[in-house]
C-alpha cells in the first residue's frame, strides 16, 4: 500500500517535470519567413498577391507532435502584418496566436519570431494572415502534424501524403477587396476557386494499388467547396486533429477555414482522373480541376467531370452529421479520443451567438449579438496581463440574441479556466456561416433548422460528436458546440468568413484564473511587440 503510493507519488512528479521539461526535449524546426508582395498571372492577367520566400502559397510547415516551431517572420509589405496558426492550440501561450487581440502587428519593415509548440496535437491545420484582408491575397499555407513514431494511428501509413490547399479567388487583389468593404460594401462572388495556388493544373501522381493521404483544406475566404475525385472514393481518417469513423464518401463538403484528411486508394486503371473542387451554396457555381495521375499513365483524363451537390443544404447538413468520432481511435496521446467523456459534464454558461449584416452610419456591418466587434489599438491580451484599463470590458455583449441595431464594440466573453460550456451558433441569415475557436477544439453536438431552444438539446450527440476547430452553420439554421475551456488566455472566437470577420463578426473569450502559475500560462515572451497604451514594463 505504501510502496503503491509512493509510486504514484513518483510518477505524478515525473508527470510534471516531464511537462515542463518537454519544452527542451523535443525537437526545434526553425524557420525564416520572409513576407513581401509579388505579381502573379493567378487566373488571365498578372495581379498582386503575397509571397512567402517568394513562394504562393506559402511553404507548408510538416512536423511532428510536441515539436517546438520558431518562426522568424520578417514584414516586408507596407502594412502592418501578423500570420495566425488555425487549429494550432498555443496551449498556455496565446501570446503567439497572432491574432490582433493577442499581439501586436509586426510593422512593416521589421520581423517578429513566433515560438509555440504542437504540444498533444495531429492533424491537418492550415496558417494564413490575419491582418486587414491579406488572407485574400495569399500568405497562407498548410500546417500538418504527423504522429509521434510511438503512437499507433487507427489506419495502415499510406505509402505518400499530398496537401491540399483549396481556396476561392478574386482577380480583384485584396487591396481593392478591402477598400470596398471600406466603403461599407458587402464582397461579390468569387472569380474561381485554386487548388495550390493554381486554377487548373496541380497534379498529383501516385502507383496503382497503393494507398495515400491527401489533407485537404479550405484556405479561401468565403467559399464553401465540394470536393471528389473521379472513379475513386474517399476514405475520411481525420477533421482537424480527431481521428474520424472510417466513413467512405463520393465528395465531401469542407468549409471555409476546415480541414479534412482522407485516404485515396488508387485502385482504378492506370490513366489520368479529374480532382474537382466545386463551390457550394453560390450562383453562379465555380468549378476547379486538379489531376490525379497513375504513374505510367499515358491517359489524359475524360469527361464528364463527377458531379456533386450544389445548393443541397440539407445533403451538406447529413452529410456533416456522418463524421464522428472513433472513440477507441489514439489522437496524439496513447489514450484513447473517448476517454474523456464529454457528454457526462456539466455545463457551466450557455452562449447563443446570433450573426447579423447591419448598416451601422451607412455602411455595411456584421454583428454578433448586437455588437460589431473593432479592434482596439491595444490587444486585449496585453490589456489584461499589464492591467491597462479602458481597452474592453468583459461581458459588454449579452450572451442571447438581441433585437436592438447593432452598434461598434470590443466584446470579451468572461470565463474561468476549465469551465464547461455550450455554444450555440443562431444564423437567420440566408447565407452559410464557418465559426472558428483558437486555443482549444470543440465537440460539434448538433446542427439543426431554424431557430435553436433549449429542447433541442434532446438531439444532441454526447457520445462520438466530432472534435474540432472550425464548424459550419447552415442557412437559417443553428449548430451547437461544448468547449472545455482548458486553455487560458484571450482567444478568437470568429467568422472564418474573412469579409464577415474583417467587418465585425467576431468576440473573444477570455479564459482565465487569478492563480499565476506557468503551469497555466506563461509569462509574455521576451520579444514580445508592444503598442497602443500597452508600453515595455
Ligand atoms: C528579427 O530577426 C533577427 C535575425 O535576423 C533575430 O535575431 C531577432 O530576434 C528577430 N526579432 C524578433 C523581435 O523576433
Ligand atoms: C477506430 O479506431 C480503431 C483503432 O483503435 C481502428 O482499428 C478502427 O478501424 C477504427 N474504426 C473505424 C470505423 O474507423
Amino acid at each position: 500500500m505504501r510502496q503503491a503510493s509512493i509510486l504514484y507519488f513518483c510518477v505524478g512528479i515525473l508527470a510534471l517535470l516531464s511537462d515542463t521539461w518537454v519544452q527542451a526535449e523535443d525537437p526545434y524546426r526553425y524557420y525564416t519567413w520572409t513576407v513581401t508582395y509579388g505579381t502573379r498571372t493567378v487566373l488571365d492577367r498578372p495581379q498582386t498577391v503575397i509571397l512567402i520566400n517568394g513562394r504562393f502559397p506559402g511553404p507548408n510547415i510538416e512536423c511532428v507532435t510536441n515539436d517546438n516551431i520558431i518562426v522568424n517572420v520578417i514584414n516586408k509589405l507596407n502594412e502592418p502584418f501578423l500570420i495566425t496558426w488555425n487549429g494550432i492550440k498555443q496551449r498556455r501561450t496565446s501570446w503567439q496566436d497572432g491574432v490582433l487581440g493577442t499581439n501586436c502587428p509586426i510593422p512593416p519593415g521589421s520581423n517578429w519570431t513566433y515560438k509555440f509548440q504542437t504540444k498533444d496535437q495531429i492533424g491537418t491545420y492550415i496558417y494564413f494572415p490575419s491582418t486587414a484582408m491579406h488572407k485574400a491575397g495569399g500568405g497562407f499555407g498548410g500546417f500538418n502534424i504527423a504522429s509521434r513514431s510511438v503512437i499507433s494511428i487507427p489506419y495502415p501509413i499510406p505509402v505518400a501524403e499530398f496537401t491540399l490547399l483549396i481556396s476561392d479567388w478574386y482577380r480583384a487583389g485584396h487591396q481593392a477587396l478591402k477598400q470596398n468593404l471600406d466603403r461599407g460594401k458587402a464582397l461579390p462572388v468569387p472569380d474561381a476557386l485554386l487548388i495550390n495556388g493554381l486554377s487548373k493544373g496541380a497534379s498529383f501522381t501516385g502507383e496503382k494499388g497503393k494507398t495515400y493521404r491527401f489533407r485537404i483544406s479550405n484556405v479561401g475566404i468565403s467559399t464553401s467547396i465540394n470536393f471528389r475525385i473521379q472513379g475513386h472514393t474517399l476514405t475520411l481518417v481525420e477533421v482537424e486533429g480527431s481521428h474520424t469513423m472510417q466513413e467512405v464518401y463520393n465528395s465531401l463538403d469542407v468549409h471555409v477555414g476546415q480541414s479534412v484528411t482522407v485516404l485515396v486508394k488508387f485502385n482504378s486503371a492506370v490513366k489520368d482522373y479529374y480532382i474537382v473542387a466545386s463551390s457550394r451554396f453560390t450562383k453562379p457555381i465555380l468549378t476547379t480541376t486538379a489531376l490525379l495521375r497513375y504513374a505510367g499513365s499515358n491517359t489524359p483524363p475524360s469527361l464528364p467531370l463527377p458531379i456533386g451537390p450544389t445548393y443541397h443544404v440539407h445533403w451538406s447538413m447529413k452529410q456533416a452529421r456522418t463524421i464522428r468520432l472513433n472513440l477507441t481511435a489514439n489522437a496524439a496521446r496513447p489514450n484513447p479520443q473517448g476517454s474523456f467523456h464529454y457528454g457526462t459534464i456539466k455545463v457551466v454558461k450557455t452562449l447563443v451567438l446570433a450573426n447579423t449584416a447591419e448598416k451601422i452610419n451607412g455602411k455595411l456591418r456584421y454583428a454578433v449579438n448586437g455588437i460589431s466587434y473593432v479592434d482596439p489599438s491595444t490587444p486585449l491580451k496585453l490589456a489584461d496581463w499589464y492591467n491597462i484599463p479602458g481597452v474592453f470590458s468583459l461581458n459588454s455583449m449579452k450572451t442571447t440574441p438581441v433585437n436592438t441595431p447593432a452598434v461598434l464594440g470590443t466584446s470579451v466573453v468572461g470565463t474561468e479556466l476549465h469551465d464547461f460550456v455550450e455554444i450555440v451558433f443562431q444564423n437567420n441569415e440566408n447565407t452559410i456561416q464557418s465559426w472558428h475557436l483558437s486555443g482549444t477544439s470543440f465537440y460539434v453536438v448538433a446542427y439543426g433548422d431554424n431557430v435553436w431552444n433549449p429542447s433541442m438539446r434532446k438531439r444532441y450527440n454526447l457520445l462520438d460528436a466530432v472534435s474540432r476547430y472550425t464548424v459550419q452553420v447552415y442557412p437559417t439554421a443553428w449548430t451547437a458546440i461544448y468547449v472545455s475551456l482548458d486553455n487560458k488566455g484571450m482567444w478568437n472566437l470568429r467568422s472564418a468568413i474573412w469579409a464577415r470577420r474583417y467587418l465585425g463578426q467576431q468576440l473573444y473569450v477570455r479564459v482565465w484564473n487569478d492563480e499565476r502559475s506557468l503551469y497555466t500560462e506563461t509569462d509574455p515572451p521576451p520579444n514580445t511587440l508592444f503598442c497602443g497604451l500597452a508600453k515595455r514594463p
